[in-house]
Order: structure tokens, then C-alpha cells, then sequence
């Protein structure tokens, strides 16, 4: 099969869906890649080293012509026309795509009779973990955040002791302790900082333990987790016990990374602009939860505004700032999803198997989810 690899375009986004790593996978199971030229420049990865990989460096036009494109971003529309419609009649698209946001982009993939394969629906059993694009890039997500606020931040991070004197270590709350928030209270502890964390599962306490926070315990009723241990979303009683929660220990906080989010819904706010504004100047708020609508309500999406002398910072796309390991990660779980579904004779969709059939949300141009049908936005 031709697989192509193409460059993004998306303004924030410096990844690209394969590496010479995977490529040279790709290739050993016996297919044709076509890498865009310069597709992998943005993540620090030369031209060169995908043709040492084995692949065709080509130009967009034909390795968007691919029988299976590999990509990050779902294709957008661009001054020239929508990327979709450089696919092939009956092609495979690889991405995420986050269908039901974009008017035009179901249209044009059905009119392409489109196989579209979606980043973010891997499921997320064990069986699938190696494919789970989402917690890959949440995992850096969590560590650049740190890194975003402690760059802004004016002061010292650990606990510093000189001959001028004593430098107390600075004080962070995490808020939500998912795979991000986790990562994150890690990445904060390892410099120096004391890491609060919340999250409304009770279920996460030892594990924001075991990487070195201190978990807020707040007092829910029941129902905080479904069945599958994920997060529900909390009523509006609840939320405001969280908000007061947040107000006592965000106000003595410097540095706040909210990442609460509850699967296809908007982000619940949870940090009051007065929490914000009562913090000290120099203090960051990094909301990791920017692209479900933020948990603060000060958020501005892709921006770093000051508040009071605060920063938040509503950057989109965090991992696409470590883009060589996003890439590396992204491009893994890209391979492990393709190998699951290669046979001896090639890619074979079974949509019957439990992860296969959850990623194929587009079958040759047929919606298999409501949001990937025509209209459907
Ligand atoms: P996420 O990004 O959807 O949410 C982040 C966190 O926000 C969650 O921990 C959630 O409980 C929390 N949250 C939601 N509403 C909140 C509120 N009002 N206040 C405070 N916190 C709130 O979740 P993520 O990180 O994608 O996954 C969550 C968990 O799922 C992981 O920690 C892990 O235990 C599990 N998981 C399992 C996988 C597997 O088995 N393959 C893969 C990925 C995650």
C-alpha cells in the first residue's frame, strides 16, 4: 500500500504523524511511504533521515494522493481549498479528527468515499494502551505546562538556602489529576515546588501520593466516577464546594494547571476570576482544559493575557511545543493502532473488533457516528 505522510499546516501544530522510526516499521511490512517534503522539519527531523528510513520524499500533492494518509490535525480548510479534498477517491485518512466542530469536513469526506480513522477514539482499555494517542500527548502536556509557568514565573521554584538568606519553594495546585494532571504534579515536584493536587474521583489520591502531592480532599456525594472509573460531571452544588475549595488554596497558590475535563463535555470552571485576581502578582495559571472551553473562567484560548499581574495562559496544543517527542510518542501509538489492524496480506479492517471498530468512525464514505454524518455540525 502507498502511505503518505504529510506536512501540517495547522499554526500550532510543529508535529508530524511519523518519524523515520516508524516509517522504517512501515516499510519492513512491505509499503510504499511518501513523506511531503519537510513534513518533519518542524519536529527537528531532516528530510534526510526519512529517506535513510526508506522512504520517497515527495512533493504534498502526491503524498496526499496516498492510498492511506497519516496525519495529526484533521484536514482544514486553507486559502487554496479544504485539505480534503487533496485525498484520493476511496482513500484511508489517519488523524484525529474530532468530527462535529468542522462544517464542510463531512461533506467533503464522505463525497471522497473516505475510510477515516480517528486519533482519539482508540478506546481505553489495557489492550489498547500502546494505540492511546491521547494519554501519550497528555503525558507531555502535563510536563510543558510546568515548564510554560515556571518559565513566566519570577521566582525560584524549590526551596533555596543561601548565605542572603532563605528562599521559601513555591506553592502549586493542580487541579484535576488525570494523565495530564498527574504528569504535571510529577514534573512540579521534581523542581522543587510543594504540589497540591484535586480531582473529584477519590479514586486518583494514591496516585497524586505516589508522585509527590498532597491530595485535597473534598467531601462529594456519591457518583463523581462511572462505572468505568472515569469522571462524571458534577452537579451544580458540587461545583461550588470545588470553586470555594480552589478560592481557599488557589489564592495561596503561584502557580495553578487546571486539566479538568469530563469525556465530550465542556470543560466544567472551576477557578472564579476572583481566585485569579486574589493571587499574587508574578503567579501563573496555566488551563490545560483550553480546548473543552477552559476551567477558569479568565481563559482566553490561545493567548497568555494578565490579570492583577497574573498570567493565564490558554495555550491549544502543548504537546505540539515538545513536537520531537510528541512526534516520537504520536507516531508510535500511529504504528501500534496500524499494526493491530495489519493481516499477512495487509491492512484489514475488521469493524467488529473492539478497537478497530470504536476508530473507524467513516467506512468508504459511510458515517458510522452520528458526528460524522453530513450536516452533522
Ligand atoms: P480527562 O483528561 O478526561 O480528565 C482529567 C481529569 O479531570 C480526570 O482525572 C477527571 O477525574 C478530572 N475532573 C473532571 N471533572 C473534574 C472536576 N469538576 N474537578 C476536578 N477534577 C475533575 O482524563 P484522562 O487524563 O484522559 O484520564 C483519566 C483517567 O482515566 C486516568 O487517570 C486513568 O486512570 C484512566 N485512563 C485509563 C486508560 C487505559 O486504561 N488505557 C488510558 C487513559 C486513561
Amino acid at each position: 500500500m502507498r502511505i503518505g505522510v504529510v506536512r501540517e499546516t495547522r499554526g500550532d501544530e510543529r508535529r508530524v504523524a511519523a518519524t523515520p522510526e516508524t516509517v522504517k516499521k512501515l516499510k519492513d511490512k512491505g509499503h510504499e511511504l511518501l513523506v511531503e517534503r519537510e513534513a518533519g522539519l518542524s519536529s527537528s527531523i531532516p528530510d534526510a533521515d526519512y529517506v535513510a528510513a526508506g522512504a520517497h520524499l515527495v512533493e504534498g500533492e502526491h503524498a496526499w494522493a496516498a492510498e492511506l494518509v497519516l496525519k495529526v490535525q484533521r484536514p482544514i480548510a486553507r486559502a487554496g481549498g479544504h485539505e480534503a479534498n487533496r485525498l484520493a477517491s476511496g482513500a484511508i485518512l489517519c488523524s484525529f479528527v474530532y468530527p462535529g466542530d468542522e462544517p464542510e469536513l463531512n461533506d467533503l469526506l464522505a463525497a471522497k468515499q473516505a475510510t477515516v480513522l480517528a486519533m482519539e477514539a482508540v478506546p481505553r482499555i489495557s489492550r489498547a494502551q500502546s494505540m492511546d494517542a491521547l494519554s501519550a500527548m497528555a503525558n507531555i502536556a502535563g510536563y510543558r505546562a510546568v515548564l510554560e509557568a515556571a518559565n513566566l514565573f519570577p521566582r525560584y521554584l524549590p526551596l533555596l538556602m543561601t548565605a542572603a538568606g532563605r528562599i521559601p519553594p513555591a506553592q502549586v495546585l493542580v487541579v484535576g489529576a488525570g494523565v495530564a494532571g498527574l504528569s504535571a504534579i510529577a514534573t512540579a515536584k521534581r523542581l522543587g515546588a510543594v504540589v497540591k493536587a484535586f480531582d473529584t474521583r477519590p479514586a486518583v489520591r494514591d496516585q497524586v501520593k505516589s508522585v509527590g502531592g498532597e491530595f485535597l480532599q473534598l467531601e462529594l456525594e456519591a457518583g463523581a466516577e462511572d462505572k468505568g472509573g472515569y469522571a462524571r460531571a458534577a452537579s451544580d452544588d458540587q461545583l461550588l464546594k470545588i470553586r470555594k475549595l480552589l478560592h481557599e488554596h488557589g489564592v495561596q497558590s503561584d502557580i495553578i494547571i487546571t486539566t479538568a475535563l469530563v469525556g465530550g463535555k465542556t470543560a466544567p470552571k472551576l477557578l472564579d476570576a476572583a481566585t485569579v485576581r486574589a493571587m499574587r502578582p508574578g503567579s501563573v495559571v496555566v488551563d490545560l482544559a483550553v480546548e473543552g472551553g477552559g476551567n477558569c473562567e479568565l481563559t482566553e484560548r490561545g493567548a497568555a493575557i494578565q490579570v492583577n499581574g497574573v498570567w493565564v495562559l490558554g495555550y491549544t496544543n502543548l504537546a505540539g511545543r515538545m513536537p520531537f517527542d510528541a512526534s516520537r510518542l504520536y507516531a508510535r501509538t500511529v504504528l501500534n493502532l496500524l499494526t493491530h489492524m495489519h493481516g499477512k496480506e495487509g491492512f484489514k479492517l475488521d469493524l467488529a473488533d473492539e478497537i478497530t471498530g470504536p476508530v473507524v468512525l467513516m467506512y468508504q464514505g459511510e458515517a458510522r457516528v452520528d458526528a460524522m454524518k453530513p450536516g452533522a455540525v
